[in-house]
Parts: C-alpha cells; sequence; structure tokens
C-alpha cells in the first residue's frame, strides 16, 4: 500500500503552563501542507516488521515511529501483523514540521485500511498520542486548534489559496532542551491566536498572516534566533504577508498570496540553504 504523509506548520504556538508530567500544556494552530513524505507498507518479511528509508541515520526497528505506530495499531484494535515500512524521505527530520508524527499518522491509517478495522479519525488520534504529540493532528490533517499536549483538537477552516515557502536553516534544535529553557511566566511576546482563528474562520489570509507568532522564537540563541530573524526577513523582502518559525524549529515559513513571489523567495534563499520547499496548504485526511 502506497501512502503520503504530510508535513504541518504552525501558524501559532504559545505555552501555557508547565505540567506535573514534565509536559507542557500548549495551545497551537497546526496547518498541514503538500510537502510530503511518501511511505510503502508491505507484510513483514521477517518475524518483525521493520523500517528502511533514504536517510541512513534514521532508526529501522521497534524505535522508528512507523513502527511504535503498527504496534500501538496492533495492541488497540487487536488487528493487524507486523509489516515492514519504506519511507522515501523529503520532509526534513528534526525541523519542526512533524516529519516522523506524520509518517506515523499515516502508517495508522494504512493499517485501519488494510485490517477493516474500521476505527474513526478520532480514535486513531487517540491511539497516535501515545506515539507523539503532533501525531494526533497529523492523523486529522488539514487545519486545528490543538491543546493540551497537542492531543485536543478542534477542526478549523484551513488556510485559503495560497502559496508556502518553507526553509530549514542546517541546525537542529533539541525540543525537550527548548521545552527546558522556557520559563512560562517570563514570555512576553505570545501570539495572537483567537485572531489567527477568527481570521481563518473568515477566510483572511493576511489577517493570519499579520498575527502568527511561536514562543519558541524568543528562547533560542542569539546565534540561532539572528539565522531565523533573516530568513523571516528574506521571505517578507519577497512579498510574503507574515513568516514564523514551525513548531521547535528550526523551519521558518512564509504565506504568499502570489506564486511568482513564492518561487522568487525560494530561489533567494536556495542560494543559502539546501532545505528550501515550496508547497500549499493540504486538505484534511477523510
Ligand atoms: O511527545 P513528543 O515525543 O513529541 O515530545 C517530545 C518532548 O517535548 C517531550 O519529551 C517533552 O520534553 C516535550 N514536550 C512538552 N510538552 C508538550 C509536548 C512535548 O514538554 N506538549
Amino acid at each position: 500500500m502506497e501512502l503520503s504523509a504530510n508535513a504541518k506548520i504552525n501558524l501559532t504556538l504559545d505555552i501555557l503552563r508547565r505540567r506535573e508530567d514534565g509536559y507542557h500544556d500548549l495551545q497551537m494552530v497546526m496547518q498541514s501542507v503538500t510537502l510530503a513524505d511518501a511511505l510503502t507498507l508491505t507484510p513483514a518479511q521477517g518475524e518483525e516488521g521493520c523500517a528502511a528509508s533514504n536517510l541512513h541515520f534514521l532508526p529501522t526497528g521497534g524505535k522508528n515511529l512507523t513502527q511504535m505506530a503498527a504496534a500501538a495499531f496492533r495492541a488497540a484494535a487487536g488487528a493487524g501483523g507486523e509489516v515492514d515500512v519504506s519511507i522515501q524521505k523529503h520532509i526534513p527530520v528534526c525541523a519542526g514540521l512533524a516529519g516522523g508524527s506524520a509518517d506515523a499518522a499515516a502508517v495508522l491509517r494504512a493499517m485501519n485500511a488494510l485490517t477493516g478495522a474500521g476505527l474513526s479519525l478520532a480514535r486513531l488520534a487517540e491511539i497516535g498520542a501515545r506515539v507523539g504529540s503532533d501525531v494526533p493532528f497529523c492523523v486529522l490533517g488539514g487545519a486545528a486548534l490543538a491543546e493540551g499536549r497537542g492531543e485536543r483538537l478542534t477542526p478549523l477552516p484551513g488556510l485559503p489559496l495560497c502559496h508556502i515557502v518553507i526553509c530549514k536553516p542546517p541546525f537542529s534544535v533539541s525540543t525537550p532542551q527548548l521545552f527546558s529553557r522556557v520559563n512560562v511566566r517570563k514570555i512576553v511576546r505570545r501570539p495572537d491566536t483567537a485572531g489567527v482563528i477568527a481570521a481563518l474562520n473568515a477566510g483572511d489570509l493576511t489577517g493570519v498572516a499579520r498575527r502568527m507568532y511561536n514562543v519558541f522564537e524568543d528562547v533560542l540563541d542569539r546565534r540561532r534566533y539572528g539565522e531565523i530573524a533573516s530568513i523571516k526577513a528574506a521571505l517578507i523582502d519577497c512579498g510574503a504577508l507574515g513568516a514564523s518559525m514551525s513548531g521547535s524549529g528550526p523551519s521558518v515559513f512564509g504565506l504568499f498570496p502570489r506564486l511568482e513571489d513564492a518561487q522568487a523567495a525560494q530561489e533567494r534563499l536556495l542560494g543559502s540553504y539546501r532545505d528550501v520547499f515550496l508547497c500549499a496548504p493540504a486538505e484534511k485526511n477523510v
């Protein structure tokens, strides 16, 4: 079975509080995008399933998120066998784009279809929450407000037609480390989450773009912050209505009403960066 696993961007990311269990309560408006990994699922050749990809450093056994998703599905649905997963990665890893979560979510949906288990997307999202905080959103796709750890989802109208340029600078940021640097009481700048939701409901691209923000941008060290800021400036300079960092970074994206401007931005950033993608908002899964 062939599957496509869409990346996501954060139109907003706000941290509300640190919880007793070490996680944080978040408020994020997420949007899935057409940048996607391609997966192939086949019955396992050996006794246990494995995951192969074009990136040699990804785990191939039970620690691969796709195998964790398959195991979570089997345990919850009481159906399905071991599967081999072949992954063509197009979504950069450790980039704030939920690449691993997208692959896990695609496997959950595929196993549901292959076994005829008939679980609802909401139930699959629940199962996905055990694999990773962004998996529930990736199961649903489209646009949603994610709260709690990221598992409480309220679907929203997706972004109006636009072009999205995503640029990942060549450093990675450890998500737990970034969370540990946040002092929730000292966050000064926050995204206008309610404003972004109202703008999505009104189909107002400019209104969304002007209100986007990610509180993680404030806790980056000087050098990294400088690089994120310069990518944002380049995107805006080329005609983006707004630009922000996605997730725990370091990917930065800009929203463009005009395709020619988005293409020019991609070309300009490709002069300095390898991972620069031009994509569009993706529809929710059915
Ligand atoms: O759930 P996931 O494995 O994606 O989370 C990675 C890490 O990010 C967690 O171990 C935790 O340190 C941090 N995290 C958090 N609050 C969240 C989501 C993630 O503190 N809501």
